[in-house]
């Protein structure tokens, strides 16, 4: 699988030792960080056919089974202080949404913040995490993994009517090497020191943007209309009363009023 992901990148570049492939991994993010803190250089990539622990968003599980899907991670070390890379996963939503593009033909939309969707499913997500370095107070290490399904024809009932796969999409089995290789590199190249235009067109491509939705934050619920996506990624949602509110990711979620989306 390597030599093939190999095969479609460019060979100026240092892959075939930044790549790292497992069979089986507990969660390509788990050893990304491993690995950042013992000192991987930045565009250290992990993929892996499988993972036992992969994770989400708010301390939720991402089903990782064999031979069907992506699940990838790179380190990134932009050396910048933590709130230049408030935008990151944004940036690397809207370069998983490129690479989608350019190799299967269809732009998925994108929930905020980190899912990409097709007709109102799933069909990837991100997980941004970083580490700081109390010395300096910089970004010591940043790690983009993306979960992104691939070749489910079907999935478990309780995902059924909110996850789709991208053979379900274009009604095509998908070279995962060839995608996977499309992903490095749009991750690869995304320009974090000036989010002015990716913000742009995460604006464009999210679909949570203008909706009425359900902001989640533990056991309460409050509906409101999604009216903006500040440069920093936060939601703006404003409330029947007027009330307005910034949503940072950290511990909510956001749903629209009829469904996943
Ligand atoms: C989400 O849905 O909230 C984000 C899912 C992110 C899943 C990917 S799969 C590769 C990497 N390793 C993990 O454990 N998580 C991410």
């Amino acid at each position: 699988m390597k030599e093939m992901i190999l095969s479609h990148l460019s060979q100026d570049h240092l892959w075939q030792e930044r790549i790292h492939y497992y069979n089986v991994i507990d969660s390509t993010n788990t050893q990304a960080k491993r690995m950042a803190a013992a000192g991987a250089p930045a565009l250290t990539v992990l993929i892996a056919d499988s993972q036992t622990g992969g994770r989400g968003r708010l301390g939720r599980s991402f089903l990782s089974p064999a031979g069907s899907g992506i699940y990838m991670s790179m380190i990134l070390r932009p050396g910048v202080p933590p709130a230049e890379l408030m935008h990151l996963t944004c940036a690397a939503a809207v370069a998983a949404c490129d690479a989608v593009e350019q190799t299967l033909g269809f732009r998925p939309g994108i929930k905020w913040i980190n899912d990409l969707v097709v007709d109102g499913k799933k069909l990837a997500g991100i997980l941004t995490e970083l580490s700081i370095d109390p010395k300096t107070s910089l970004v010591d290490w940043a790690i983009v993994g993306i979960g992104l399904n691939c070749n489910e024809r079907q999935f478990p009932p309780e995902l059924a009517d909110i996850a789709c796969s991208a053979a379900m999409v274009t009604g095509q089995s998908i070279d995962r090497s060839e995608l996977s290789a499309a992903l490095i590199d749009a991750l690869s190249k995304m320009d974090l020191l000036h989010p002015q235009e990716t913000m742009a067109i995460y604006r464009h491509d999210c679909v949570t943007l203008g909706r009425e939705v359900t902001v989640i934050r533990g056991e309460q619920q409050r509906n409101g209309q999604a009216v903006e996506i500040r440069q920093d990624g936060a939601l703006r949602v404003q409330y029947p009363d007027g009330e307005t509110e910034n949503i940072n990711s950290g511990e909510v979620s956001v749903r629209g009023l009829f469904g996943y989306t």
